[in-house]
């Protein structure tokens, strides 16, 4: 059994991440870049670095992410990449996001190149659109206005659930050595648009949901609104507008391949969250 350090421990992927590498018997440490600690969290701040010398004392492996809000993914990923390299660690799994290896300058995939050279034993993992946006991001205007507002048209997306990802996730950083130093597209089993999935969840709550499609213009001054920085602002901007170009349709089997088991159906995640949206 290993010591295995997670980044982003409190989030969507993370949570479940931990709980299944619990089930199996790993001792978990969870970083945190808050500053109240409980007894099973390390402080980690990615962005001031804070922490970075202390947070791997005793580790075996690894899971990082970058969290949303950055677009520097590549400053935040690789001190953390040169510290697993420091420390010697038997594995490290990265979670990107899918469509990140297009171009090799981008942020993201700076990060991929630095693990891939770093001669750590690792995983990348690029997940699609996560179904958990519904109950997160989009939230606020399922709840107010029964609408999911974005500037996507009908372009289809083979939306994942972040359980399925942590599933993968959590078989990587087993004990597990039939997938060492590979990168997965992980994805749901069919790609729909977000009126379907909108639609999907009327029918989960008995209640209608739309889907609106609107301009990119009028998105980001809903993202400005809400506070998120201008570069932020324009990154997820520009990522909308690749699933709206039909970038998020493909569809992977990975999911099944490494965790043996088809991945969760959007019917499904509606029903499991069917709570948030009343
Ligand atoms: N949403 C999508 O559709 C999608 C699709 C593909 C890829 N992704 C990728 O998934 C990642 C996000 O995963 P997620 O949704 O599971 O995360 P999340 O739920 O947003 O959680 C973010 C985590 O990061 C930690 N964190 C925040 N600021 C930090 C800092 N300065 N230093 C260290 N840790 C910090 C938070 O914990 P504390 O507050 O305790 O520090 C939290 O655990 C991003 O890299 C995104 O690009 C997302």
């Amino acid at each position: 059994m290993s010591k295995i350090l997670i980044v982003g421990a409190s989030g969507t992927v993370g949570t479940e991440l931990v709980r299944q590498l619990r089930s199996k018997g790993h001792t978990v440490l969870r970083s945190t870049s808050k500053s109240t600690l409980e007894s099973d969290q390390v402080h980690l701040n990615l962005q001031t670095k804070a922490g970075l010398d202390t947070a791997f004392v005793g580790i075996d492996k690894a899971f990082f992410l970058s969290p949303p809000g950055y677009v520097n993914q590549n400053e935040l990923l690789i001190p953390l990449i040169d510290e697993a390299r420091k420390q010697s660690l038997k594995k490290v799994v990265l979670m990107t996001a899918m469509g990140a290896n297009a171009v090799d300058s981008t942020p993201f995939r700076q990060a991929e190149i630095h693990l891939e050279k770093s001669g750590l034993s690792y995983n990348i993992i690029r997940p699609n659109w996560f179904m958990q946006n519904f109950n997160s991001f989009w939230l606020h205007g399922i709840l107010h206005d029964t609408k999911v507002a974005l500037p996507v048209g009908d372009a289809k997306a083979s939306f994942i659930d972040a359980r399925d990802i942590a599933s993968v996730a959590a078989v990587l950083l087993d004990d597990d050595v039939r997938f060492q130093n590979q990168a997965f597209d992980l994805t749901g089993e069919t790609a729909i648009s977000h009126a379907q999935a909108a639609s999907v969840i009327s029918n989960a709550i008995a209640k209608s949901i739309k889907f609106e499609d609107i301009t990119p213009q009028a998105m980001r001054e809903t993202l400005l609104g809400a506070g998120l920085p201008a570069d932020y602002t324009e990154f997820l901007l520009m990522i909308l507008d690749y699933l709206k170009q039909g970038a998020a349709e493909r569809v992977t089997d990975t999911v099944q391949t490494i965790t043996g088991k088809a991945p969760i159906a959007f019917e499904a995640y509606a029903r499991d969250y069917r709570n948030a949206w009343v």
